[in-house]
């Protein structure tokens, strides 16, 4: 019998599903023996908690189109995992005493950074751990490519065309605010798919004077409207240049609900614009995967399953120059992967005169 646990942990995506069923039909298809599911429920908050479902086959059973995750999930921040819970319970015994309990010979976490970072250290107490890259911000270093991500850019982008046709009705200047509190992936991709004029992403500090502008050269020839996409954690080059205490403390401070309007309405001071915010928020986490993102979930979940088949440990799923590979957990867990300023893509952004409020 091969007993195997799955667990999706930290923010949803729209390929979890479609990645756990690569996974398990895999596994049905080519294992030598019985194969047994445990599906936890809630992230590690079910192994930590013992509350899990043994599953089979059918439970993944037309799960490929279907978004969010058939597990729940949640966050269980890693520089907590040393603190014991309110009951007293310590969080890395429970989930070693669960995963003994079940005599799981694989245990295969889908999630993102902070989930990575718990995922290795269960490997180095000795546990079998495959991790799976998940997330919309396509932050997870390690890998060209987390799931999640071209869904992620789908909506964002729909998000940016709709708004194009009321900004030009009105020949008003818009600000969208796209998910990516530390990395600016999805803006940088959803803006230029979606033909912004600004895109302010957290690697590129920018300076409100080239914001304003690149707003009021694009006036100057005949742009009715304008679009500007600010990451979540856009950042001037004033904020950039503060300690991180101080910088934290100034968006604690922030009187309206995100970035996007603080930069709103410096914008429309300096330019006499009439100007509006849109802020898509979770519709960018939600719904069902596109196509792109059930095949490379596919493939995931297919090649978590051979390396658990092969007896490879310790590992995350990853894509490299299109090819899958493994890599050691050790080498990934917590890295954050950022857009470099001076890629191709935002290379070829600027050549076509988007801005990045930087130069
Ligand atoms: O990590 C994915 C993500 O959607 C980020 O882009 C976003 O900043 C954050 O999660 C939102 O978190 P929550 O769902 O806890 O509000």
């Amino acid at each position: 019998m091969l007993r195997i646990g799955l667990l999706t942990s930290g923010g949803d995506c729209q390929a979890l599903n479609a990645t756990m069923r690569g996974i398990v039909k895999m596994l049905y298809k080519n294992a030598s023996e019985p194969v047994e599911v445990y599906g936890f429920e809630d992230g590690y908050q079910g192994l930590i908690y013992e509350r899990y479902r043994l599953m089979d086959w059918a439970d993944f059973s037309g799960v490929l189109t279907q978004g969010g995750t058939i597990l729940g999930t949640s966050r269980t921040p890693f520089k907590l995992l040393d603190v014991p819970e309110a009951d007293g319970v310590n969080k890395v015994e429970a989930m070693k005493h669960t995963y003994h309990k079940l005599k799981l010979d694989c245990l295969f976490m889908l999630g993102g950074n902070g989930s990575t970072k718990t995922a290795n250290r269960l490997a180095e107490e000795g546990l079998n751990v495959i991790a799976l890259p998940k997330t919309i911000d396509n932050d997870t270093w390690g890998t060209d490519m987390t799931f999640g991500f071209p869904s992620a850019i789908d909506v964002a982008t729909r998000c940016i065309d709709d708004i194009h046709t009321t900004a030009s009705s009105h020949g008003r200047v818009f600000v969208i605010e796209i998910m990516g509190h530390k990395v600016g992936w999805i803006p940088l991709y959803a803006g230029v798919a979606g033909g912004a004029d600004v895109i302010l992403i957290p690697e590129i500090p920018y300076d409100m004077d080239n914001v304003v502008a690149a707003i009021e050269e694009r006036e100057k020839s005949g742009g009715r409207f304008a679009i500007v996409v600010v990451a979540e954690g856009a950042i001037s080059r004033e904020e950039a240049a503060l300690s991180k205490k101080a910088y934290k403390k100034k968006v604690a401070e922030r009187v309206k609900p995100s970035v996007a309007y603080d930069i709103a309405e410096e914008i429309a001071a300096r330019t006499g614009r009439e100007i509006r915010v849109a802020v898509p928020g979770h519709t960018q986490r939600g719904g069902a995967p596109d196509a792109q993102d059930r095949i490379f979930a596919t493939q995931c979940g297919v090649e978590a399953a051979r390396a658990c088949l092969d007896g490879e440990f310790g590992v995350m799923v990853s894509q490299h120059n299109g090819e899958m590979r493994l890599v050691p957990l050790e080498d990934v867990a917590g890295k954050l992967k950022y857009v470099d300023p001076k890629s191709d893509l935002v290379r070829e952004a600027k050549l076509l005169g988007i801005s990045f409020g930087d130069e």
